[in-house]
């Protein structure tokens, strides 16, 4: 039979609690779940595509079936390149459903092979984004319950504290 691969795109700057747990839900449809870190994002990010990636492997070490990789360009032809039939993304409120949409069209007008996934995110993590965590730890708020320990020290690392 053939696998079913999914690609879950995103900046994951840097990985929240609401990532993984659209990844360990993307891994209960789906054999192999490559999560995929662009490259060519316009955002301005706080950690360095390498530094996310390293982040991502960390936290998602016992999993075989999830791995990480970075791309550049259009995403539905990274999908293509891994033979990926879908692409997961979370949707948390009505608020990401114009943009997802958007997104979810314009990748089904370049290419059909390539099926756009939605899961909705936990009600737990639905406030949850990674612009949030960084603008709560810039405030010296807690972020534990948000990210994974590893994610607070790469934070912490980042701003010598
Ligand atoms: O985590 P994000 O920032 O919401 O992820 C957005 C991302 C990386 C999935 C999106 O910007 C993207 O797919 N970029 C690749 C370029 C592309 O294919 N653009 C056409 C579809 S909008």
């Amino acid at each position: 039979m053939t696998k079913k691969i999914a690609v879950y795109p995103g900046s994951f700057d840097p990985i929240t609690f609401g990532h993984l747990d659209i990844i360990n839900r993307a891994l209960k449809i789906f054999d192999e779940v490559i999560i995929a870190v662009a490259r060519n994002e316009r955002k301005s990010p706080l950690f360095s595509v390498d530094e996310r990636v390293e982040l991502i492997k960390s936290v998602i070490k016992d999993s075989d079936r999830a791995r990480v990789d970075t791309f550049d360009g259009l995403l539905v032809d990274y999908a293509r390149s891994c033979r990926a039939q879908a692409i997961v993304r979370g949707l948390r409120a009505i608020s990401d459903f114009e943009y997802e949409l958007q997104m979810a069209q314009i990748n089904r007008g370049i290419s059909r092979e390539v099926e756009t996934v939605f899961l909705m995110t936990s009600v737990f993590y639905s406030f949850l984004s990674s612009s949030i965590v960084k603008e709560v730890y810039s405030l010296q708020g807690p972020i534990d319950g948000l990210v994974p320990p590893l994610v607070k020290k790469a934070l912490d690392d980042k701003f010598k504290k």
